[in-house]
C-alpha cells in the first residue's frame, strides 16, 4: 500500500528536531542513533507511535514522539523513507564468520532462525512487514537484540522469542555482520 505523507513537510521538522542525532539525510554519526534513511515508511511511523504510547521505552524517544501528531509521523517517515542508506563496512572482521552464520543459517540447537529468511538475505526487509537492517550500527543493533530479550523497553513476539535463545556472543558476531550488509 501506499501511505499518506508529506516528505517536504517531514524534512521540515527533521531539519529542525531529528537531524542532530539521525542525521539531515537519515545517515546517523553516533553509533547509538539508528540510520533511518531507506528504512520502511510504515515502520518509522509505527515506532514513533509506539514511543508516543509508551509502549516502545526510551526516554529521550518518548520525549522526541510527544508531541508529533499522527500526520507529523506519516510526514517524518515519508521523509526518511525516500533517502537513500549509505553502505557501510563492519568494523570488526572478527567477527564476521560466527555472524554469517547466524544471519544466513540460524543456530539450529537453540532454534534461532535465520535472520535473513524474515530480513532478507541482503538486509533489506519487506515493507510493511520486517524492517531494513542493513548497514545499520552494530551497537545500535545490540542494544534492539538485548531489549528484545529483556522485554522492558521493547517488546515483539517474534523477536523476543528470537533473542531469547541467543547468546551474547552470537548477539555480538550478527550485529556486526549487519552493519556491513
Ligand atoms: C530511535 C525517529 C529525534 C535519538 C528512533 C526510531 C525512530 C526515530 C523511528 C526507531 C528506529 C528503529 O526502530 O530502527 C526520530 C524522529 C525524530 C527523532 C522522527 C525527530 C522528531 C531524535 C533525537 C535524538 C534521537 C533528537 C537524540 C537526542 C534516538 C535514539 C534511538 C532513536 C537514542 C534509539 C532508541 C532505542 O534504543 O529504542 N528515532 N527520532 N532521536 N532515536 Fe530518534
Ligand atoms: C525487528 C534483528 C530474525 C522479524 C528486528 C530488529 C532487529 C532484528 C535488530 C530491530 C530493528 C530496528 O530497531 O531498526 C534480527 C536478527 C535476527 C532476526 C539478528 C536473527 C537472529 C527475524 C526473523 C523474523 C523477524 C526470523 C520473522 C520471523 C522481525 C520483526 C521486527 C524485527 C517483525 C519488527 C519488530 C517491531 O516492530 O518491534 N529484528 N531479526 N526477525 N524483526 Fe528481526
Amino acid at each position: 500500500p501506499v501511505y499518506k505523507g508529506d516528505p517536504a513537510k517531514g524534512k521540515v521538522i527533521v531539519d529542525q528536531v531529528c537531524a542532530a542525532c539521525h542525521g539531515v539525510d537519515g545517515n546517523s554519526a553516533g553509533s547509538n542513533y539508528p540510520s533511518l534513511a531507506g528504512q520502511h515508511q510504515k515502520y518509522i511511523h509505527d515506532q514513533l507511535q509506539a514511543f508516543k504510547g509508551g509502549v516502545r521505552k526510551n526516554p529521550v524517544m518518548m520525549g522526541m514522539a510527544a508531541p508529533l501528531s499522527d500526520d507529523d509521523m506519516w510526514n517524518v517517515s515519508a521523509y526518511f523513507s525516500s533517502q537513500k542508506i549509505k553502505p557501510r563496512e563492519a568494523n570488526d572482521k572478527t567477527q564476521m564468520v560466527l555472524g554469517k552464520q547466524v544471519y544466513r543459517v540460524g543456530n539450529p540447537v537453540t532454534r534461532v532462525p535465520a535472520c535473513m529468511a524474515c530480513h532478507g538475505p541482503a538486509g533489506s526487509g519487506i515493507p510493511d512487514k520486517f524492517p531494513r537492517l542493513s548497514s545499520q550500527h552494530a551497537a545500535y543493533v545490540l542494544t534492539q537484540l538485548n531489549n528484545f530479550k529483556v522485554g522492558t523497553d521493547r517488546k515483539n513476539p517474534v523477536m523476543s522469542d528470537i533473542a531469547s535463545r541467543m547468546s551474547d556472543a552470537e548477539m555480538k558476531a550478527v550485529a556486526e555482520y549487519i552493519s556491513g550488509l
